[in-house]
């Protein structure tokens, strides 16, 4: 019997030791969290298919962002619901509509103590639940959603947005948007591309939260197909090339592969969004009593920033960076 010269294992005998080497560290200051406001409700509505996740009131909203300010997250993006839906959601980019209401009220109370940034798409805002306009034929048109998506992002930065995320995977939605702001005078406002979004089934919690299933069809037709890891390569460069600032993977726990690539790749931060199917999963099996939720929570998040994310958008944001103290 020969026994082993290097035994890994005097690393991980105590807490202490396994503390000393850890080789990844959460920080609350890397989170984002995702917060939904509504228009025209008195009380936040919990989602059923999220628990512990709102849509809020413009009231509800503040007290959630100052409780997540105060626990250290480090930004906070804004998906509104608003109370009339149209075909070309006139609601984005309307000056008194509820995402420009809700970055008023949020500028004045977090001042510079958390990133203030919103997600820029059509779906929440469509009668038809797509990302961008529709063509006779329903099809999503890429060209005229691009001159809808660079109005928003200049009534979303006029309204107080300090990072501008568009999500609806329209080719050339970041050149478009970065003109526009800067033909406004937006010069500083930086952009956060939902470069790499695969069209998932793990968004289907979100969908409740923001009230924005397609009426029909999908989004696999601009959303990219999971089976897809080089392509995901192509659309972050493209995003850079026409000015983004950050990058994004999302979903996150089914892309880890994805997110190191990208972080190989690329010397701009890059972000990964934890989404509300990585949400639900937890909470429910958690609620059965088969898994251990916090636990797991840590691990999910820790695998993120493991796999290369400077950034990670997460519905536990705020409690998980009051764990982190
Ligand atoms: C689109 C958007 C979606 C999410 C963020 N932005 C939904 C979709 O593409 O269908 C999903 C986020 C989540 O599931 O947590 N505006």
């Amino acid at each position: 019997m020969t026994f082993p010269v290097d035994r890994p294992r005097r690393l991980r005998r105590s807490g202490a030791l396994r503390r000393l080497v850890s080789e990844t560290r959460l920080s609350p200051a890397d989170f984002i969290l995702p917060m939904f406001v509504k228009e025209g409700i008195s009380d936040a509505a919990p989602i059923g298919s999220m628990p512990g996740v709102f849509q809020h009131t413009l009231d509800s909203l503040r007290k959630a962002a100052h409780e997540a300010v105060e626990a250290g997250v480090g930004g906070i993006i804004l998906f509104g619901i608003p109370a009339v839906k149209d075909e070309r959601g006139s609601g984005a980019d309307d000056p008194t509509g509820i995402v420009q209401k809700a970055l008023r009220d949020l500028t004045a109370d977090l001042g510079d103590s958390a990133v203030l940034m919103t997600d820029l798409c059509l779906d929440e805002f469509t009668s038809h639940g797509h990302c961008g306009l529709l063509t006779a034929s329903g099809e999503v048109d890429n060209d005229s959603t691009l001159e809808r998506y660079a109005s928003i992002a200049v009534a979303q930065a006029a309204a107080g947005s300090q990072v501008i995320a568009p999500s609806g995977m329209m080719d050339g939605q970041v050149r478009a948007i970065r003109e526009a702001l800067d033909g406004a005078g937006h010069l500083n406002i930086p952009i956060m591309g939902y470069s790499a979004k695969y069209a998932s089934a793990f968004y289907g919690p979100f969908r409740d939260a923001a009230e924005c299933a397609p009426q029909f069809g999908d989004r696999a037709a601009y959303q990219q197909d999971p089976a897809n890891a080089r392509e995901s390569l192509r659309e972050v460069l493209l995003d850079l090339d026409e000015g983004a600032d950050i990058v994004m993977v999302k979903p996150a726990g089914a892309y880890l592969d994805v997110v190191r690539r990208v972080r190989d790749a690329v010397e701009v931060p890059v972000a990964a969004y934890q989404v509300s199917g990585e949400y639900a999963m937890i909470e429910a099996a958690a609620a059965n009593g088969w898994i251990d939720r916090d636990r797991a929570i840590m691990e999910s998040l820790v695998s993120i920033k493991r796999a290369g994310a400077d950034l990670t958008l997460t519905y536990w944001a705020t409690e998980v960076a009051r764990k982190l103290g």
